[in-house]
């Protein structure tokens, strides 16, 4: 039988040389558990007499503590070494500089169009909707454009299959239809702002097809064209951001107004760029007019009480204008780098009170 003494002396080196945690709770079962050789020391004792058992009991007792002392300090020494080496491996370099964090952005028409409607809800203006897909009456006759109308055939409709109320269906040409929609839905006094898409079959450098319009309606018993112009002027203004803006009516014809004009804005051409604001040039803008008293009547105001004006504003242009972007493709191209470029960012909500966007 294993004496003590060499147990002991084999127990405490085998727990000075464990190399980690497993391996030091394999040496405590080995000598402490059950089966352990300190245990089965222990029980062999009943063989002794009471003598002898009590003093050899005491030393086995003894040895039990000092073993099990030394694998707690043993386990202390490991875990401290273990923490010592991760800490040492996980050891972060506070230099780095952070990782880019990706943020979305406003798209500029997105943007035009929180402006616009900044600047008509300061003026009184409500957002009216309506159907991009449109039939017909909607989009053409009830804007005194009846069928064989030249000005169907300019506006080069993309024409749907199928009707509905026994009109053709129609991508709608512009955001007229939904002056039309609101004048025949609430009756007068209106003052109304539409933004949209529209799309018509042409697609170069300054038109795709499918862009973005605004549509303005004020209709009551005493709007005149006095009213359109300072409207307009006032808008203009505030969206270019250049008080002293200068701005021209130019009589024109729409069927839908009477009478018309098309509104240019004051520019320079120098050297191929275009600067808004100052020098000789004019650029055209806008189309507007008062609203013709045929359409009215289609639909069902009385157009000896009630008038009023309208306007249609295209997006991507004034949105160009301001931002000098050249080409109107790249608006719906979807390329992230562009999208960075041009865009804004989501918490810069236009308002007139902090000025719009810069
Ligand atoms: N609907 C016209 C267009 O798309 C613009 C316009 C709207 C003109 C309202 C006058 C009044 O060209």
């Amino acid at each position: 039988m294993e004496t003590l003494d060499t147990v002991r002396a084999e127990a405490l080196d085998a727990v000075g040389a464990a190399a980690d945690l497993d391996a030091l709770e394999q040496v405590r079962v080995r000598e402490l558990g059950k089966k352990g050789r300190l245990t089965l020391l222990l029980k062999s004792l009943g063989g002794l007499d009471a003598e002898a058992r009590k003093a050899a009991g005491q030393a086995l007792n003894v040895a039990k503590e000092a073993l099990a002392a030394a694998i707690e300090a043993r386990k202390g020494e490991l875990a401290r070494t273990a923490l010592e080496s991760r800490l040492a491996g996980e050891k972060l370099d506070i230099t780095l500089p952070v990782r880019p964090e990706m943020r979305g952005s406003i798209h500029p028409i997105s943007q035009t169009i929180d402006e616009v409607i900044a600047i008509f809800g300061e003026m009184g203006f409500t957002v009216a909707e309506g159907p991009d897909i449109e039939d017909d009456w909607h989009n053409f006759t009830a804007l005194n454009i009846p069928p064989e109308h030249p000005a169907r055939q300019e506006m080069d409709t993309f024409y749907l299959p199928g009707t509905r109320d026994g009109h053709r269906l129609v991508l709608r040409t512009h955001t007229s239809p939904v002056q039309i929609r609101t004048m025949c839905r609430q009756p007068p006094p209106l003052r109304i702002i539409a933004p949209g898409r529209t799309y018509r079959c042409d697609s170069d450098a300054t038109h795709s097809p499918m862009f973005h319009q605004v549509e303005g309606l004020v209709i009551d018993e005493t709007t005149h064209m006095g009213h359109l112009k300072g409207c307009l002027i006032e808008f203009l203004r505030a969206y270019f951001a250049i008080d002293d803006l200068p701005v021209r009516f130019r009589p024109s014809h729409f069927p839908f107004t009477e009478p018309s004009a098309e509104v240019d804005i004051g520019c320079s051409r120098t050297r191929g760029s275009l600067k808004i604001g100052h020098g000789s040039d004019w650029l055209e803008i806008l189309g507007c007019g008062m609203v013709n008293p045929k359409v009215l009547k289609a639909c069902g105001i009385d157009a000896e009480r009630y008038q009023g004006f309208a306007f249609g504003v295209g997006l991507e242009r004034i949105t160009m204008l301001k931002h000098g972007i050249p080409d109107l493709r790249t608006f719906f191209e979807s390329d992230l780098r562009w999208l960075r470029h041009y865009g804004f960012s989501a918490l810069d909500v236009p308002s007139l009170a902090f000025g719009l966007a810069p």
